[in-house]
């Protein structure tokens, strides 16, 4: 009886301390991965990789205002896909399907012509040594400081990758249509907390969006501010199929000044996307919401938690993936 019970808790015992080391083995295999990721990862190779992005996106900005908004999103739409590996940028081809048609991102996704600039000018400086997927990181926080928003120290040392993944766009990049849940969710899947989903959201105080993707909260949804629904409604037929690509800023106000409007539309009901009003709904989110509608540097503190967690998805780092020549196809 008693070895019995000896043998036992020493089964349970080892199983225990086997346990514990597979968890210590995998702890070590995904923090490896975003620990290989630093500031300084340039500081060496290529010290003047951050002047050449800023000035190209500064110009892109300067040209276009929304322009910053689009690189921002071009960072989120790649990381949400196998990582932050640059997959997004890749072109189709007879013989390789990428992520630009998928149908969060077909007719929708801009500024990769920018992205081309902005490698042809870090290749002048250094070539061959910073990557495409690094390159999204930069120019995404340096599109949120010209705008107006927080500055952050970007984490570098990403890869590119030599793969793309046009289901994962699909089912991994939240739809407009998504409920609170489904957010949270789809935002769990991908390693972040829903505190960083309604901080991260805060990105839609810039940019625009298309009918298509607004028409229904608009016309159907009664969580919804009815004069902002009506003007609204009136550059967007209820009918799809006319009028989908009719643009609407995400921020009513100021779509090129990254600040905490975003939130304040929330508690007014003037939210653009269905998504977005969800966060501001009677669940579990409307008091974060709050707490960013009354202070804006809170808001920008969680954001920079947020973009640097969102960066340190699945990086491709040591000798996986490659340094892409040209952003658009693999070497
Ligand atoms: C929380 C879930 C999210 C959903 C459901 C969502 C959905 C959308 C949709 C439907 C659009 C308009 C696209 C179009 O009509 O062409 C859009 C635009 C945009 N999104 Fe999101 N998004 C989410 C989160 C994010 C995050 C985390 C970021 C960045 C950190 C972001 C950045 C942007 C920006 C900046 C735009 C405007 C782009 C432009 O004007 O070119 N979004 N989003
Ligand atoms: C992408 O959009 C274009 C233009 O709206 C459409 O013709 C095409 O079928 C779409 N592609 C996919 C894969 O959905
Ligand atoms: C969430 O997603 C699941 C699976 O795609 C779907 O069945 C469900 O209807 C969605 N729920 C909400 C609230 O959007
Ligand atoms: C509104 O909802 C009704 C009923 O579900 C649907 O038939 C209609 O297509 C929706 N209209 C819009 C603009 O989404």
């Amino acid at each position: 009886m008693i070895m019995a019970t000896r043998a036992a808790s020493a089964a349970r015992c080892s199983s225990s301390v086997i346990a514990l080391l597979l968890l210590l083995v995998v702890m070590a295999g995904t923090s490896s991965s975003s620990a290989q990721l630093s500031t300084g990862f340039y500081s060496y190779s290529c010290p003047g990789v951050y002047d050449a992005v800023k000035s190209v996106v500064q110009a892109a900005i300067a040209r276009e205002q929304r322009m910053g908004a689009s690189i921002l999103r071009l960072f989120f739409h790649d990381c949400f896909v196998q990582g932050c590996d640059a997959s997004l940028l890749l072109d189709d081809t007879s013989s390789f399907q990428g992520e630009k048609m998928a149908t969060p991102n077909n007719g929708s996704v801009r500024g990769f012509e920018v992205i081309d600039a902005i490698k042809s000018a870090v290749e002048k400086v250094c070539p061959g040594v910073v990557s495409c997927a690094d390159i999204l990181a930069i120019a995404a926080r340096d599109s949120v400081v010209i705008l107006g928003g927080p500055n952050w120290d970007v984490k570098v040392g990403r890869r590119d990758s030599t793969t793309a993944s046009f289901s994962g766009a699909n089912n991994n990049i939240p739809p407009p249509t998504s409920g609170l849940a489904n957010l949270t969710s789809l935002f769990a899947a991908q390693g972040l907390s829903q505190k960083d989903m309604v901080a991260l959201s805060g990105a839609h105080t810039i940019g625009q969006a298309r009918c298509t993707n607004f028409r229904a909260h608009v016309y159907n949804d009664t969580n919804i501010d009815g004069a902002f629904a009506r003007t609204r409604q009136s550059a967007c037929p209820r009918t799809s199929g006319s009028g989908d690509n009719n643009l609407a800023p995400l921020d009513l106000q100021t779509p090129t000044a990254f600040e905490n409007n975003y939130y304040k539309n929330l508690v007014c009901k003037k939210g653009l996307l269905h998504s977005d009003q969800e966060l501001f709904n009677g669940g579990s989110t409307d008091a974060q919401v709050q707490s960013y509608v009354s202070s804006q540097s809170a808001f920008f503190a969680d954001f920079v938690t947020g973009m640097i967690k969102m960066g340190g998805i699945t990086p491709l780092t040591g000798s996986n993936g490659e340094i892409r020549k040209n952003c658009r196809r693999i070497n």
